[in-house]
C-alpha cells in the first residue's frame, strides 16, 4: 500500500483525458495535476524548450512527494522522457510506449496513422517505437497544429472544429488505414469528431487509456496501490482561463473548480 499521490502534467487541458482514464480504473489514487496553461501549446516549440518546460513541470510535482509521474503529453513524452526520468528518480510513465503497444496489441494492425502536434510528429517518436516492435506495419503521420488551440479555446463541437478535422483527416480515407493513434492527449476530447471523419471501421487508440492500464499494472506489481477512501485531487494551473474549467468539467463530468489552484514554476 502506498497512499502518496500520482503526479500528472500536460501543457494544458489535454492531460485531463489521461486523468479520466486513470480515475476509471484507479479510483482510490490521489491525483496532483499540473496544466501549464500559461505556456500552452508545447507542440509548436523546439525540443530544448519542451525539455525545459517538462523539467520544470516535473520538479513542481515532485514537491508533493508523488510516488510516480505520468507525462500526460505526447510532445513532452517524445522530447523529454529521458531527461525527466533521470531528474525525478521515481517511475515515469510516458504516452508513446503504451500508445504503440496498444496499437499493435491485436496483431492484425497493418496500416497505422498517427496524428499529433508538430513537435510530436516531427520527432518521429511513434514511428520509431512502432517500427521497433513490428517491421510489417506501414505508418502515416499527420500534424494537426490547429486542434490544440481550438480545444483550449473551448471549440470542442460545432462547424469550426469539424472543418479543421476534415482538412487534416480526409486524406486518410484514401490510405486504407486500420488503426489511428490519437498522438496528443487533447484529441480524445474531440474523439467523436475524429471518429466520424475516419470511419467506425478504424480502430482509435487513446495512448492515455493505455498508459492508465500500464500504471495500474505497475502499482499492482509493486504493491503500491492507494487505499484512500476519498482522494483529495488537486489541479494546478500556471494561468487561469474560463475555458479550462468549462472544458474540464464537461469532459470529466464532475465539478473541479474548487480543486483548482494556481502554480508558479
Ligand atoms: N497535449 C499535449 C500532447 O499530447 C500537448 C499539446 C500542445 O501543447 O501542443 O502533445
Amino acid at each position: 500500500m502506498d497512499n502518496r499521490p500520482i503526479g500528472i502534467f500536460d501543457s494544458g487541458l489535454g492531460g485531463l483525458t489521461v486523468v479520466k482514464e486513470i480515475k476509471k480504473i484507479l479510483p482510490n489514487e490521489q491525483i496532483i495535476y499540473l496544466g501549464d496553461t500559461a505556456r500552452v501549446p508545447y507542440g509548436t516549440r523546439g525540443k530544448e524548450t519542451v525539455i525545459r518546460f517538462a523539467l520544470e513541470d516535473a520538479l513542481f510535482l515532485t514537491k508533493f512527494k508523488i510516488k510516480c509521474l505520468v507525462i500526460a503529453c505526447n510532445t513532452a513524452s517524445a522530447f523529454a522522457y529521458q531527461e525527466v526520468a533521470k531528474m525525478v528518480g521515481i517511475p515515469v510513465i510516458d504516452m508513446i510506449i503504451p500508445g504503440s503497444i496498444g496499437a499493435l496489441r491485436d496483431g492484425k494492425t497493418k496500416i497505422i496513422a498517427v496524428i499529433g502536434t508538430k513537435g510530436a510528429i516531427d520527432s518521429n517518436a511513434y514511428k520509431s517505437a512502432l517500427k521497433k516492435k513490428s517491421r510489417l506495419v506501414s505508418i502515416y503521420q499527420i500534424k494537426c497544429p490547429l486542434f490544440v488551440p481550438l480545444i483550449e479555446e473551448g471549440e470542442i463541437s460545432g462547424k469550426l472544429i469539424k472543418l479543421v478535422a476534415v482538412k487534416y483527416l480526409s486524406p486518410l480515407k484514401k490510405l486504407n488505414i486500420d488503426t489511428l493513434i490519437m498522438g496528443c492527449t487533447h484529441y480524445p476530447i474531440i474523439k467523436n469528431i475524429i471518429k466520424s471523419e475516419v470511419g467506425s471501421n478504424v480502430k482509435l487508440i487513446n495512448p492515455g487509456a493505455e498508459a492508465a492500464v500500464y500504471l495500474r499494472k505497475h502499482l499492482l506489481k509493486n504493491n503500491s496501490l492507494s487505499e484512500l477512501k476519498k482522494a483529495d485531487d488537486k489541479y494546478f494551473l500556471t494561468d487561469l482561463s474560463c475555458n479550462f474549467i468549462y472544458v474540464a468539467e464537461k469532459y470529466l463530468g464532475e465539478k473541479i473548480s474548487d480543486k483548482i489552484r494556481m502554480a508558479s514554476l
